[in-house]
């Protein structure tokens, strides 16, 4: 099922989401509908706070983004009580956007390099190093689960100029061709 996205706006995105335990009710339905939603709305990875739950879990998907880095190729994964343990390498800039500020795309700085403790879908444990583009995504995915948004960590000028424009996007004032959730819960 194509879940509702929430918007920036949502408190749901504002607050650090809590881990849960293997059993999660309806814990299977709820991970096909995050890969359901994220296709449905062209993303590369969705967080369980952008379709209105407060735990952490998110899901990637960047095998469309093979062209651009082979080692995407397989980069499907459900991540589960997700938890950040070391960041290293360089930082880098790179163009980001997310599907619960639709269009806006801004660079933002991020270590290349990330450690991570998770459980998959079958609730096998994994401490696992990953880099480059996936990194990148996972990164931003996990900044969902802390109630943190890559407009946050753009540069203090940015911010000023996108102050405005994040305000009417909360307020419902862009096009997105998905199914989204305002803050104030209204579902369009
Ligand atoms: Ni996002």
């Amino acid at each position: 099922m194509v879940l509702p996205v929430s918007i920036i706006g949502a408190n749901v995105l504002r607050q650090v989401a809590k881990d849960i335990d293997k059993d999660y009710p309806k814990l299977k339905e709820f991970i096909d509908d995050l890969f359901e939603t994220m296709y449905d709305s062209d993303g590369v990875g969705l967080a369980a706070p952008q379709v209105n739950k407060s735990i952490r879990l998110f899901v990637v998907d960047a095998s469309p983004m093979e062209e651009e880095d082979p080692e995407l190729k397989d980069f499907k994964k459900v991540f589960i009580n997700a938890h950040i343990t070391e960041r290293s390498g360089d930082i880098i800039s790179m163009e980001e956007g997310c599907l619960s500020i639709p269009g806006i795309r801004e660079e933002v700085k991020r270590e290349t390099k990330i450690r991570i403790e998770y459980y998959d879908e079958n609730w096998e444990f994994h401490d696992e190093y990953f880099e480059g583009m996936a990194a990148r995504v996972i990164q931003h995915e996990y900044d969902h689960l802390d109630g943190i948004l890559f407009t946050d960590k753009v540069s203090p000028l940015t911010k000023r100029l996108l102050k405005g424009k994040l305000r009417d996007i909360s307020r419902g004032k862009f096009s997105a061709h998905y199914k989204v959730r305002l803050g104030d819960g209204r579902v369009a």
